[in-house]
C-alpha cells in the first residue's frame, strides 16, 4: 500500500514546559522527558516529540516561533519503502538514522521522513450509540468522560505558498503516493495516503499564501469525547481557536485549540472513510468550511 499514516510529528518549540502542560490537558498524559526533549506516544503507537527550537539537528523551521519541523510518514512494507525512498533519492539528499528513519525535505521545504509504521494492539475505545430501530446499548448508562483519550494523529495540514502550489502538491502525488479526494480551487487541496481510509490524511492550504503548520489533528472516539475533551481545556484555561462543529469536507467533528507548540490542534471524530472511487472532487468555488458550528450565548458548561 505505501504510506499509511502520520508515524511521527516533530515540533520545536520556544517553551517545553509550558506544551507539556498543553498536551497533558489535552489528553496525551506525561511525555517521555529529556533535558530538551518531550515525547508522547499515542495510544495507535505513533510518535509526538517537542524539542526545543535551538536544537540544531532539527530541520529548517518554516516560520519564526514554534512550529512543525517534520512529518515522518509511516510506510507498512520494507519494500515499498525502498522504492519511495530511492524515487526520492533521484533528486534530493536523504539521510537515514540508526532507527531507520529516512530524511529529506518535501518541495515546500517542509522536513519529511520515512520510515516502517510501529506496531500497536491498542484499540480506539467504540461506545454503542441507539436511535429508534437501531437499539444497540442495553441496560448500560453512559458515563462522564471528563476529558479526552486522543487514539491518534490522524492528519496534518499545512500552510503552502500560492506560488507553487501544484508543484506541493504533485511532489506527494507523484513521489509519496497520495491521492487527490477533494480539490478546493480556491484554498487547497485535501489527500489521503494511499494506505488510510481517512478523507484527508494530508491538506495543503494556499489561503494563507505562506508556510507554517495549521494544525495537527488527533482522533478521538466519538461526538462526546471531541466536547468533553474540548471543555476540560477551556476548564484548563487554553484558548479555543475554533468552537465545536462539523466540516463540510471529511465531515469530522471538529474542535481546536491555539497550541504553545505552533499552529492549532483538532480533536477530530467520525471523519469520512473513502477508497479507490472516492473523487478526486473539484470545487471551484470551495463550500462552507461547516455544515454546522455550535452557537452559544456564552452559558458554561452547567455539570
Ligand atoms: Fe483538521
Amino acid at each position: 500500500m505505501g504510506i499509511v499514516r502520520i508515524e511521527e510529528a516533530h515540533y520545536g518549540v520556544e517553551d517545553l514546559e509550558l506544551c507539556i502542560r498543553f498536551f497533558a490537558d489535552f489528553g496525551l498524559g506525561a511525555p517521555d522527558q529529556k533535558e530538551r526533549t518531550a515525547s508522547y506516544r499515542t495510544a495507535a503507537g505513533q510518535l509526538l516529540c517537542l524539542h526545543d527550537r535551538r536544537e540544531p539537528e532539527l530541520p529548517p523551521a518554516p516560520e519564526p516561533g514554534s512550529t512543525i519541523r517534520e512529518v515522518v510518514w509511516g510506510v507498512d512494507r520494507q519494500s515499498d519503502l525502498d522504492v519511495l525512498v530511492a524515487g526520492l533519492g533521484r533528486d534530493r539528499e536523504i539521510t537515514e538514522d540508526p532507527a531507520g528513519t529516512f530524511h529529506t525535505h518535501d518541495d515546500c521545504g517542509y522536513g519529511i521522513g520515512l520510515r516502517l509504521v510501529r506496531d500497536s494492539a491498542a484499540q480506539l475505545w467504540f461506545r454503542e450509540a441507539n436511535s429508534t430501530g437501531h437499539e444497540r446499548r442495553w441496560n448500560e448508562p453512559l458515563q462522564r468522560l471528563g476529558r479526552a483519550r486522543p487514539y491518534r494523529m490522524c492528519h496534518v495540514a499545512y500552510h503552502i505558498p500560492l506560488a507553487g502550489r501544484e508543484q506541493s502538491v504533485t511532489f506527494y502525488t507523484e513521489r509519496l503516493g497520495f491521492h487527490v479526494t477533494d480539490q478546493l480551487v480556491d484554498m487547497g487541496t485535501f489527500m489521503r495516503a494511499a494506505g488510510d481510509a481517512d478523507q484527508h490524511t494530508l491538506l495543503l492550504g494556499h489561503r494563507a499564501d505562506r508556510r507554517g503548520i495549521n494544525h495537527i489533528a488527533f482522533e478521538v472516539a466519538n461526538f462526546d469525547e471531541v466536547v468533553e475533551g474540548g471543555n476540560h481545556m477551556v476548564a484548563c484555561g487554553w484558548p479555543e481557536s475554533r468552537r465545536l462543529g462539523r466540516h463540510t469536507i471529511g465531515s469530522n467533528v471538529f474542535r481546536f485549540f491555539q497550541a504553545p507548540c505552533g499552529g492549532r490542534v483538532e480533536y477530530a471524530a467520525d471523519m469520512d472513510r473513502v477508497d479507490e472511487t472516492y473523487g478526486p472532487h473539484v470545487y471551484q468555488q470551495r463550500p462552507p468550511h461547516h455544515m454546522w458550528m455550535l452557537t452559544t450565548n456564552g452559558q458554561k458548561e452547567e455539570l
